[in-house]
């Protein structure tokens, strides 16, 4: 008899690719794919496997508890794997009590529902909690990120998930919840909203606009293709210990400055571009609040208990993703309108 497993957020960037991950190698499972389908979350993302016999969408908000409630209780899962959020820092600089709704709040009513519904019985059930590297917040030059790293976060969002880890944590304590919790760093890849800088990129290039650049450039991040944190989350949901934490990356450390000038050589060559034509569009801009220098991932816990690790390299994984955007033109447009321009005007004004 095939599990029921309820993801939240699928519709969203990096929730899509679990969602497929999961009807795609588990057919036996029934896939519960809830969202709210906030500005992020997207039903195109689904088309391919919309109509599969294993997957349903459930239009949902996760700051509703009784809501929250009754859909537990109508699908009765066995398994959660909790990615519904609000994901984007800058966001979280201008409106920072819809982080906590989201994150933190909604966050709980789903460990509540889960608490309730299994409450006779934990075996066999799972809350898998899809956290971020930024918990930890800043690294100097030196140093990773290990599990044991003290919390420290420093924007609104990264201090919403840190508490909603926390409470993940919590309730494994208090109640005895079977909880795991996998820190992964920076995505990208297909569907990637085209607020953070790769896509965002990818986008200006395309339309002969500015690449905002914050600062001076040299903050670091450690990128990792969307489809190896799918399959990371996979394997830590299967087969990851009930009560730890996994830190998922690529040790693969950029420069914004470096990673863009790589994406704007790439965008040229495909684009039949002047070599050095896309880098003229760099532009210097007013840093972030509380810009965190660097993010890097030490994955060796994940690598030695569960033999994971990344399936493509940097340049291989930004071609692929360039050549999705190229292919996706209409879903960028569909994105790129309305709210997003608002948005988009409103965080680039004023720092331009
Ligand atoms: P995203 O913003 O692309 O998608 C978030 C999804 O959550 C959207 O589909 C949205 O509709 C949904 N959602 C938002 N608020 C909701 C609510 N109140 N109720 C129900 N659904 C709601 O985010 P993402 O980049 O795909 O990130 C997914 C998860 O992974 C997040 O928890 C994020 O913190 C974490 N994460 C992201 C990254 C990254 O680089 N993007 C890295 C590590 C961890
Ligand atoms: O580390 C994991 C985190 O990565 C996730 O938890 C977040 O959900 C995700 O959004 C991402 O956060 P970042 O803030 O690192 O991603 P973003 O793409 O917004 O920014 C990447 C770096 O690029 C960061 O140093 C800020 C910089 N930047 C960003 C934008 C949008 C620019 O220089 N210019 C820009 O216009």
């Amino acid at each position: 008899m095939g599990k029921t497993i309820l993801i939240t957020g699928g519709a969203g960037f990096i929730g899509s690719h679990v969602v497929r991950e999961f009807v795609y190698n588990y057919p036996s499972y029934k896939i519960i794919n809830l969202d709210a389908l906030t500005y992020a979350g997207n039903l195109e993302n689904l088309t391919d496997i919309q109509n599969a016999d294993n997957y349903e969408f459930v239009k949902a908000d996760i700051t509703d508890q009784n809501k929250i409630n009754r859909i537990f209780e109508q699908y009765k899962p066995d398994g959660v794997i909790h990615l519904a959020a609000e994901s984007h820092v800058d966001r979280s600089i201008t409106d920072p009590t819809a982080f906590v709704m989201t994150n933190v709040i909604g966050t709980v009513n789903l460990l509540n529902a889960a608490k309730e519904l299994w409450k006779d019985n934990f075996e066999g059930k799972l809350f898998h909690h899809v956290s971020t590297d930024e918990v930890y917040g800043t690294l100097g030059d030196n140093g990773l990120f290990t599990e044991e790293t003290a919390y420290d976060p420093h924007s609104p969002y990264s201090a919403s998930k840190a508490s909603s880890d926390h409470f993940v944590r919590a309730y494994h304590d208090t109640y005895g919840l079977p909880i795991v919790l996998t820190n992964c760093s920076n995505n990208y890849g297909p569907n990637h909203f085209p607020e953070k800088l790769i896509p965002l990129c990818i986008h200006n290039i395309l339309n002969n606009k500015p690449l905002p650049i914050y600062g001076d450039g040299k903050f670091t991040r450690d990128w990792l293709f969307v489809k190896d944190h799918a399959r990371a989350i996979d394997l830590v949901f299967h087969k990851g210990q009930i009560g730890a934490s996994y830190n998922v990356g690529g040790f693969n450390e950029w420069q914004n400055i470096d990673l863009v000038k790589e994406l704007c050589k790439q965008m040229d060559q495909k684009l039949n571009r002047t070599p050095g034509t896309s880098a003229q569009l760099i532009t210097f801009v007013k840093d972030r609040p509380g810009h965190d220098l660097r993010y890097a991932i030490d994955a060796t816990k994940i690598n030695k208990e569960l033999g994971y690790q990344p399936s493509v390299t940097f340049e291989e994984g930004l071609s692929i993703t360039i050549d999705w955007f190229l292919s996706n033109k209409e879903w960028l447009e569909h994105v790129t309108s309305g709210d997003y321009q608002k948005y988009y005007d409103k965080q680039y004004n004023k720092s331009n």
